[in-house]
């Protein structure tokens, strides 16, 4: 029997018009653009003021712009992963409510949490269902409204995030294209460091929970960085070398963007020069599990079929990941 592999064939995004500049961070909070530009990297980040608007509404938007692209009406769709770390309710499932408002009834849907990683993780899942042979189309929905864990009077925390939606279609082929390998790592030595302490079984909502801040997102950022740095690097040439990579055979590292000197050095281990490295984080800031859609979206027209692409994450839990995938179209 043929080999199949499961294959990206189009990226949507969702973009909030309302950028948030470090400028005006710095009017918010005792930061300023030079400490923001030289420590993480990012200038501005968009966030979606609406109230009345969540996760599903941007999810939506990206899977709308994705079925334009691809010409791919809702009703073909037969499974959507959604991916957040801010679902509009604990349940039911963002996702579930993404496939309403797209009309994808034919698709059966979930939420996978895997915070930062969360794309990684779902582009696997999503592989195995394809290989599987039954489900034919998937959309991958990447959806993170930030803004509403972040604590706007924390200068630790908020020049870091962003809001973006974006959609993926994984389609399967016989061809020697898609996702060819994978690592996925996860270690709860990261939960300290990186979470949201109230909201969830542990610790409800309480008046307490919501005066002590403790729905916003908490992170120590320097452990974080410091596991990232290694971590991030680790998986990225460890998946080089069992597939008998080197620099010249990669066409693109597409990182997750934290910080931007975690990009570098992920970078420098891989010995990657900059220019085959996908970086946008100084437009959007981290968005979580869309970062790296949104890289892939953004660089579309300069992929091309067979290119050699590892993408790589590291997020809370700790989770972290790298997959080699050869790149399915030419735009
Ligand atoms: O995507 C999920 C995974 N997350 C990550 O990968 C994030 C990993 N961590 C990081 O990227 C970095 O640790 C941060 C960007 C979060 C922080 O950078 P840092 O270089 O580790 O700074 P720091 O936390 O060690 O703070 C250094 C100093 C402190 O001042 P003192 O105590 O030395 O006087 C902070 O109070 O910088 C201060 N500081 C700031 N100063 C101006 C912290 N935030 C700011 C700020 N503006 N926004």
């Amino acid at each position: 029997m043929e080999k199949i592999n499961a294959v990206i064939t189009g990226v949507g995004k969702f973009l909030p018009e309302y950028r948030l500049t470090n400028e005006e961070l710095s009017k918010m909070v005792d930061t300023s653009d030079e400490w923001i530009m030289s420590r993480v990297g990012i200038k501005e980040r968009r966030i979606l003021k609406d109230k009345d608007k969540a996760a599903s509404y941007m999810g939506a938007m990206a899977v709308k712009d994705l079925l334009y692209k691809t010409g791919v009406k809702p009703e073909e769709i037969d499974m959507v992963i959604c991916t957040t770390v801010t679902p509009d309710y604990i349940f039911p499932t963002t996702g579930i409510m993404v496939c309403d408002q797209v009309g994808m009834k034919n698709a059966f849907s979930y939420d996978l949490h895997a915070s930062c990683s969360g794309f990684l993780n779902a582009m696997v899942t999503a592989s195995k269902f394809i290989q599987a042979g039954r489900e034919k189309k998937i959309v991958i929905v990447s959806t993170e409204k930030m803004s509403v864990i972040t604590d706007y009077s924390d200068r630790k925390t908020c020049p870091l995030f962003g809001d973006a939606a974006t959609a993926v279609l994984v389609e399967p082929t016989t061809e020697n294209i898609g996702l060819i390998d994978y690592i996925l790592r996860s270690d709860g030595v990261g939960v300290k460091f990186l979470h949201q302490k109230s909201g969830g079984s542990l610790s409800p909502a309480s008046v307490s929970s919501v005066n002590h801040g403790e729905h916003f997102l908490y992170q120590e950022g320097q452990p974080v960085f410091k596991y990232a740095v290694t971590y991030m690097a680790d998986v990225s040439v460890e998946i080089m070398q069992r597939n008998n990579l080197t620099a010249n055979d990669i066409a693109w590292l597409v990182p997750h963007q934290a910080n931007l000197r975690i990009i570098d050095a992920t970078a420098r281990r891989m010995e990657l020069p900059s220019e085959k490295v996908m970086i946008n984080i100084e437009k959007y800031g981290n968005t979580t599990s869309a970062t790296i859609p949104l890289c892939l979206n953004e660089w579309e027209n300069q992929l091309k079929k067979g290119d050699n692409i590892i993408i790589s994450a590291f997020g809370a839990g700790f989770t972290w990941g790298a997959l080699y995938l050869k790149w399915g179209y030419n735009s």
